[in-house]
């Protein structure tokens, strides 16, 4: 059997029937007032059969982390029974079923955020097209954001699922507070590196603290991150390796490095020609497990990123088309490249996901 799909020991208590992890994705298809949906549960449970763990779409933990319409919702105790459900459809297919925790930042709209102005670490538009101004945060802001993140783990383990994770990456508010680009401030939350890090292991510290109050001891923390920003100034790969150095030595169950392509290159320095993977787990060297994502798709695939050193491997658009790709990959049958829209009923793929993919302009394969 391929080492990929043996059981792995993730920590000295939890084990993980194989190495293959569903990454997050949103879905856009929770009930609109933030409940998870029942074409939600029928998803995740037709896509929790094969792989070790499930990390679920992304959710926010306080009103005005908001990102997306249709986004389910983990900042009030009256939602504990929809994250029930949530952990449980996922843990019946045999998956560790791993809440992911958000908060939009300058990435949401005053549309999602019901009229109300986007917020970040400054008072600076992210640079794309349609990005409205976000109001710089306040000192108790931060610290109620950093609380609510407290608060969802909390529910998390009230609701049953195995592990949180934080999502600073993909331009996200805890990345907003390392970029800086989105943070110029030059008090305690902004200013030097070190300042710039105070906001993500700020959440780190709280999101432990509340595994050490309500979870057990093998209650999984990880953490996800993207490497490099493209814009001027923005996050670049010396600033990354020394967020990782640090990440390193929090105690962390594992790392998730957020890539689209898993042995890409540096985006800012084209000359660079070693893989961004290779570097970051240079720098880890072994202290806490990491997890490689970014154009898997076949089991070919999978093994060369495992080869190529990540400790876990995800499958993000692959899963989505092939729900039970590890049945698939085991059996050698053909892993399917690209959607078949007319299909999508019978492959549980929530409508909301199904808009958004054909809105994709290609970027999610579809035939
Ligand atoms: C439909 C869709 C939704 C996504 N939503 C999230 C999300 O909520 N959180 C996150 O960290 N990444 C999200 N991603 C990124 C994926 O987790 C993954 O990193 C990316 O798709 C690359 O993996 P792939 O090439 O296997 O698809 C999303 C990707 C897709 C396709």
């Amino acid at each position: 059997m391929a080492d990929i799909l043996k059981p792995y020991q993730l920590s000295s208590t939890i084990e993980l029937r194989n190495r293959l992890v569903m990454a997050p994705m949103t879905t856009w298809s929770s009930q609109p007032d933030g409940q998870i949906s029942l074409d939600e549960l029928d998803y995740y449970r037709y896509r929790s059969g094969g792989v070790g763990m499930v990390i679920t779409a992304t959710t926010f933990t306080i009103p005005n982390g908001m990102g997306f319409k249709n986004q389910f919702y983990a900042g009030d105790d009256l939602y504990i029974p929809s994250l029930t459900k949530l952990a449980d459809s996922i843990k019946l297919g045999g998956a560790k079923a791993i809440l992911q925790m958000f908060h939009a930042g300058r990435m949401s709209k005053k549309s999602v955020l019901g009229g109300n102005q986007i917020v970040s670490a400054s008072a600076v538009k992210a640079l794309r097209e349609d990005s409205e101004l976000p109001r710089e945060l306040s000192e108790p802001e931060i610290h109620n954001i950093i609380e609510s993140f407290y608060e969802a783990t909390r529910r998390a383990i009230r609701a049953g699922f195995d592990g949180v994770e934080i999502h600073g990456a993909n331009t996200y508010l805890v990345q907003q507070f390392f970029s800086p680009h989105s943070n110029r401030r030059d008090d305690y939350w902004g200013g030097s590196l070190l300042k710039r890090l105070r906001f993500p292991i700020g959440i780190v510290s709280s999101v432990k603290r509340a595994a050490a109050d309500f979870g057990d001891d093998d209650f999984i923390v990880g953490y996800r991150f993207s490497p490099e920003e493209v814009e001027e100034p923005g996050i670049t790969m010396d600033d990354t390796l020394k967020l990782v150095d640090v990440l390193a030595d929090q105690g962390l169950t594992y790392l998730n490095l957020s890539l689209s392509n898993y042995k890409q290159t540096s985006m800012r320095d084209k000359k660079d020609l070693r893989p961004v993977g290779k570097r970051i787990m240079q720098v880890v060297n072994d202290r806490v497990p990491v997890m490689g994502v970014g154009s898997v798709v076949t089991f070919e695939d999978a093994n060369d990123a495992y080869d190529f050193g990540y400790d876990m491997v995800q499958l993000g658009r692959s899963i989505i088309i092939n729900p039970d790709w590890v049945a698939k990959a085991k059996s050698g049958k053909e892993i399917d490249k690209s959607l078949d829209l007319k299909a999508v009923k019978s492959l549980y793929i929530p409508e909301g996901m199904v808009t958004k993919i054909m809105e994709s302009d290609g970027w999610f394969p579809t035939k």
